[in-house]
Parts: structure tokens; sequence; C-alpha cells
């Protein structure tokens, strides 16, 4: 299991993550709850929402962000398109960024890199450019690092965050379909350097067929480990 110094990492099903940072920060990554099949039942997200991260605009992510930000008036980050976008709705506490910038939040480090997909927003009938996706680097005080990739398909350039970063824990899509599969999770997994990989964006959907257990198949000899926690669970 990865050993994340005192932070607790929660999948919330799909691509929800709650991170709750040992020095007090709680940070929500891509909302969806509403319709989410693999979102925990009796789950209640935490009142306080210091940090709202959002990788891209598409529904599976999206969802419940505009919500969620007005409710928790949490800082929302997110690509320069997507957070005006946001604003443009009534969202003030925006935090644009773009690929390769930094940001430090209390005892959280936040880079954006680069994610290989599309992103858009469904706004009422009309589908929104929404920016470039993106995945985050976050750099915890007293915690390993960790890299969410977002949905993206694997690309070399994960060599360069092992360089750039030197991530410990490695959030990566394995559905396939839509994002890389377990295959290609095990190889982005290599390319960071990680000792943990934790899989999302499976399982959802009918069209999401990749596993754990294939992710896990294809880790064997390379000395990475998977941590797998069902929608609800926790790695600390
Ligand atoms: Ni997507
Ligand atoms: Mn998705």
């Amino acid at each position: 299991m990865a050993h994340l110094g005192g932070n607790v990492l929660t999948w919330l099903g799909h691509a929800t993550i709650h991170i709750q940072t040992a020095g007090g920060t709680s940070i929500l990554i891509d909302p969806w709850f509403e319709g989410n099949p693999s979102s925990p039942k009796g789950y209640k997200l935490p009142e306080k929402i210091d940090l709202l991260l959002l990788t891209h605009g598409h529904d599976d992510h999206f969802h419940d962000a505009v919500k969620v930000a007005k409710q928790s008036k949490a800082k929302v980050v997110g690509i320069y398109e997507l957070t005006s976008w946001m604003q443009g709705k009534g969202v003030d506490n925006i935090s644009p960024m773009n690929y390769g910038g930094n940001l430090q939040f209390q005892d959280v480090r936040i880079s954006m890199v680069e994610a290989r997909h599309s992103s858009s927003i469904v706004d009422g009938d009309k589908a929104v450019y929404a920016g470039n996706p993106c995945g985050y680097v976050l750099a915890i005080e007293g915690a390993p690092v960790i890299y969410l990739a977002g949905d993206t398909s694997l690309f070399g350039d994960m060599q360069l965050f092992k360089e750039l970063y030197a991530p410990a824990v490695a959030v990566l899509p394995i559905g396939d379909n839509f994002t890389m599969g377990p295959n290609h999770a095990a190889l982005a997994a290599k390319y960071l350097g990680v000792k943990t990989v934790i899989p999302v964006h499976y399982g959802t959907f009918p069209a999401l067929t990749g596993t754990p257990a294939e992710l896990k198949t294809h880790l064997e000899g390379t000395g990475i480990a998977m941590a797998a926690p069902r929608p609800g669970e926790s790695v600390e």
C-alpha cells in the first residue's frame, strides 16, 4: 500500500477523489456525484472544501463542479478557459492555470501538466470549448508526490514528469475506450517512476472494460504496487 504520510486519499467513484492533507487542507478533484453509478452510497462530502481541482469539462468529471464551487466557496483550479466559463456562471473564487504552471496553496504545491484527451462543457444544448484537458502533480508537505493524470492516453512525456516532479504515487485511468487501458497504465507507471498506482475511471460504464486485476498482471515483476480502493475507501 501507499504511505501518504498522514494524508488521506479517498476514491469517490469514477474519477472523483478527495484528499485530506495532514496540514488540514481539503481537496476535491473532478466532482461527479449526481448520476454517478460508482458513487459510494451514503457518503457525505466534507463541508469544508478548500481546493477544487478540475481536469476537464466532460460531464463525468465536471457534472457537480459549479454546484460544489458555489456551496463550498473553494478555490477552483482549472485551465483558463474552463475557469472563465465557471466565472460566467457565478463562480468567483477561481484560480486559472495552464501547463507548466505552479501554484502554492497552504501546504500544497499544485503543478498543472498536460493530458492527451479532449475537453468541452455541455451548456444547455451546446457543447462549449473548455480549453485543453490537464493533469495535476500535488506536492503536499510531508507526503510523497502524487500525480493525477486526469483522462489521458499514455504519452512519452510522462518520463519527463519523472524528472521534473519525481512522483511516488500515480492516479491513472485504466478503463480503456476513452483513456488508456491497464497495459498502457502499467507502462505509464514505469515512465513516471512511481512506487504505487491507484487505478480510476474503470467499470462505471460498459465501455470501460479495463480492470485493476489486469493492471496488476501488467505490473508483475516491475516492483510497482497497486492500491485499488473501492468507492468510498481511502488510501492513507
Ligand atoms: Ni473525459
Ligand atoms: Mn472521463
